[in-house]
């Protein structure tokens, strides 16, 4: 993806329709996250981790408001696909939390690596073009960090299957990601 040719000049502004399709994408990932967080706390609500589960639930409150906000600013519409990920993120989060406390948290691990890579990427292609809105990929890009720390000392990475497991999730998130950059 990020080595696909560029036909523009460093410096050129990024074209509406890439920063919209970027946005679109974004937006997308935030809301899915934050139904993923809402499926986990309505089966972990009362557990162990619940306290660290709402923190990052709230985060991702906060990344949904803000892309909210960009996109009613820049009259970008949000994807097709968004009552998908309501149902989607929600079973995710839910069958994740039914698999116990470890498997809610290499869920996390698997999804917040994704967007690492995809928020990195964006800034990449927006640096320089887009000021404002690469220090709130990159912000964001730090708490999404920030999750995935937390949910490997919760013990995401004890989960049995961790790793199969974990390319698992992470295949539906990027064809998510793939999917709502299109749609
Ligand atoms: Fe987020
Ligand atoms: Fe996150």
């Amino acid at each position: 993806m990020s080595n696909a040719p560029r036909h523009r000049l460093p410096g050129d502004r990024a074209p509406a329709a890439e920063v919209g399709r970027i946005l679109r994408v974004d937006h997308a990932g935030e809301f899915g996250a934050v139904r993923i967080y809402r499926g986990q706390l309505d089966v972990l609500g009362r557990g162990r981790d619940a306290g660290e589960i709402r923190r990052m639930a709230e985060a991702e409150q906060r990344h949904l408001a803000a892309f909210e906000k960009l996109l009613r600013e820049r009259r970008v519409r949000p994807t097709l696909l968004q009552p998908l990920w309501s149902i989607a993120g929600y079973a995710l989060g839910a069958a994740t939390a039914l698999l116990g406390e470890r498997a809610a948290m290499a869920c996390t691990v698997a999804v917040e690596e994704v967007i690492d890579e995809h928020y990195r990427d964006q800034a990449e292609r927006l640096a320089g073009e887009e000021p404002e809105l690469t220090k709130t990929i990159l912000a964001f890009r730090a708490d999404e960090i920030a999750h995935r720390d937390i949910a490997i000392a919760q013990g995401a990475e004890e989960t049995a299957g961790f790793d199969l497991f974990g390319a698992a999730i992470k295949t539906g998130s990027r064809l998510a990601i793939w999917l709502s950059t299109r749609l």
